[in-house]
């Protein structure tokens, strides 16, 4: 499978708080900070999901040692990209000056582990010897800022990581469970003479909260417990859990599910909101860079998202 070699992760410069968030709709920091955890979040002002995206792709690439024509691949994932296509990874091949193969992965707040699943399967066909995976997010283009339920969740950032051959990554199982209904992104529909006008609509976030929140306990603690028996690892063997970070009351209820101590959870989205697929390379380079991880600490990764999609890795640092 992989080794990772670096990580990087890049945040907006606008931070907007609870607070200013409450001038804009009917909200107050007591209600989202009680409800989520999320106190601020970083909102693109100039950024976008490829400028975010190169620039923690370099980050990764600098910690990592790695030049960007030593690349095999570049896996992107966003659902909030400025643009359809190209994807985020073409447009961080371009940036960086790679040559090799890149493409991005769909696969909503779930991104980065199933960008983990595919890079282990290239490697594991002898494919591939470095490996770039740029997770980006521009939430905040996607929220609708008339709608207090959703607006207030949401944060941009990029994280990505560089990986390399080695036998680090024990475990990684992904599963989907098809329903559009819960949560999701409307796309654009632009203005087709043909369409049904009740095709027209807007390109907002959607949830449904309660129904997300139920499953995201669910499959977070159920895909820590698959992963960690297919690594056989037992779960007080696990040092570091990476979760996405969506809302901390979920993090806290698939903590108390699997009775394993809170501090053992990397947690960030007190400052950054949700930020989707970005969510776990992100808070994975800021404890990285605070030298949380030791060699030989066990590493589990879980997310959730829309699809509905969710999985679970087991790494050994
Ligand atoms: N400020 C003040 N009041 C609010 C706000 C707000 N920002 N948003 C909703 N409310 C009100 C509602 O109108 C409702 O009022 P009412 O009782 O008068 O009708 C009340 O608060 C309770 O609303 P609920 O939706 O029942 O609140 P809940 O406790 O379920 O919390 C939340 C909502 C935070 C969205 C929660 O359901 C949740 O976290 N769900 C999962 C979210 C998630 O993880 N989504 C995935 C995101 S997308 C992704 O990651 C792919």
């Amino acid at each position: 499978m992989f080794k990772i070699l670096g990580t990087g992760h890049s945040l907006p410069e606008k931070i907007v708080t609870n607070d200013d968030l409450s001038k804009i709709v009917d909200t107050s920091d007591e209600w989202i900070s009680k409800r989520t955890g999320i106190r601020r979040r970083h909102i693109a002002t100039v950024e976008t999901t490829s400028s975010m995206g190169i620039e923690a792709a370099k980050n990764a690439l600098e910690m990592a040692g790695v030049a960007p024509d030593e690349l095999d691949l570049i896996l992107g994932t966003t659902g909030t990209g400025l643009n359809v296509s190209p994807g985020v990874a073409c447009s961080v091949q371009e940036a960086i000056g790679a040559s090799c193969l890149s493409f991005d992965i769909s696969s909503a707040c779930s991104g980065f582990i199933a960008a983990m699943d595919v890079a282990a399967k290239y490697f594991g066909a002898g494919a591939v010897k470095k490996v770039l995976i740029v997770s980006s997010e521009t939430m905040s283009r996607y929220a609708d800022w008339t709608d207090r339920s959703t607006c207030v969740l949401f944060g941009d950032g990029a994280g990505a990581v560089v990986l390399g051959e080695g036998d680090n990554l024990l475990s990684i199982k992904l599963h989907t469970h098809g329903n559009t209904e819960y949560v999701g992104i409307h796309g654009a529909r632009g203005n087709c003479p043909f369409a049904d006008p009740i095709e027209a609509c807007n390109s907002f976030a959607f949830m449904n909260g309660q129904e997300t929140y139920k499953y995201a306990i669910g499959a977070m603690s159920g895909d820590i417990v698959e992963a960690a028996e297919l690594a056989g690892i037992p779960l007080e063997g696990i040092d570091h859990i990476i979760p996405h970070q969506a809302n901390l009351r979920i993090i806290s209820a698939t903590q108390k599910k699997l009775e394993i101590p809170m501090e053992k959870f990397c947690v960030g989205i007190e400052d950054m909101g949700n930020t989707s697929s970005a969510s776990e390379p992100i808070v994975l380079d800021i404890e990285n860079r605070r030298g949380r991880f030791k060699a030989g600490d066990i590493v589990a990764f879980t997310a959730f998202g829309a699809g509905l999609t969710d999985g679970g890795a087991i790494y050994r640092w």
